[in-house]
């Protein structure tokens, strides 16, 4: 079996770099997210709006990491989950997988169409500015804030559990399972 594929027992090193380097980038903009939006509104060229372009961007690169990613697990299938895991376990590791899944698609696009909705611009860092989704519509730009901000309070629940299980395994029950996600 090649290394940077996934085996039967182990996830390869495609996976592995792409689930810890997003991981990061998720965390990242989660901390990121919250802090800048608690930073006073202060006309044009202030340290909110420059953490808010910051964001977009690294947003965006997390949307793309994602299609990398996703196009990745479709030709490289999972490791089973370790032995002996009871079965409300199982499907309770691989719907918080799916809905990371679904979050980590979610979350960009919702903020994408917001600055849409609002008139805002989506730079791509200094490169290019990416299209509008959809025209102005301020009733949607604040829903979609709104929208963005939960789907970024689910993504925090689902990481705590799932940091959580994966730290039970590796010192309480002491089997390898955040060890074959490792190099
Ligand atoms: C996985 C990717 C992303 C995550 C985890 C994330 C997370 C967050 C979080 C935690 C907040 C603060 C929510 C609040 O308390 O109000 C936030 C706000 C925001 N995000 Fe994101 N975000 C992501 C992607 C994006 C993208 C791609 C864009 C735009 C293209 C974007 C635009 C914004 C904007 C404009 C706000 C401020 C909203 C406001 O004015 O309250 N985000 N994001
Ligand atoms: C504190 C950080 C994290 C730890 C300790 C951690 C640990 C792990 C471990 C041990 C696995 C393998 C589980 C198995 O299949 O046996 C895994 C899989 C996975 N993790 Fe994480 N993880 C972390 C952060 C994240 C974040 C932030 C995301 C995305 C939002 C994420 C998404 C996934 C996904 C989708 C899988 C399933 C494999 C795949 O499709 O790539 N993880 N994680």
């Amino acid at each position: 079996m090649k290394p940077w594929s996934n085996s039967e027992q182990r996830y390869g090193m495609v996976a592995i770099v792409l689930h810890w380097a997003m991981g990061a980038l998720i965390v990242g903009l989660l901390a990121l997210g919250f802090y800048m939006v608690s930073l006073p509104d202060a006309g044009f060229d202030t340290e909110k709006i420059t953490l808010i372009l910051v964001h977009k961007a690294l947003g965006m690169l997390a949307l793309l990491l994602l299609l990398l990613r996703f196009a990745w697990r479709l030709r490289s299938a999972l490791p089973r989950l370790v032995d002996g895991l009871p079965d409300w376990q199982q499907v309770a590791a691989r719907f918080v997988h799916l809905m990371f899944y679904a979050l980590m698609f979610a979350l960009p696009v919702t903020g994408w169409l917001m600055s849409s909705a609002g008139g805002y611009p989506v730079p791509f860092f200094s490169f290019f500015n990416m299209p509008d989704l959809i025209g102005l519509n301020e009733w949607l730009f604040q829903v979609l804030i709104e929208v963005h901000r939960w789907l970024a309070w689910l993504l925090l629940l689902f990481l705590v559990l799932h940091a959580a299980a994966a730290l039970r395994h590796h010192f309480g029950l002491r089997d390898d399972t955040l060890q074959r996600m490792l190099p």
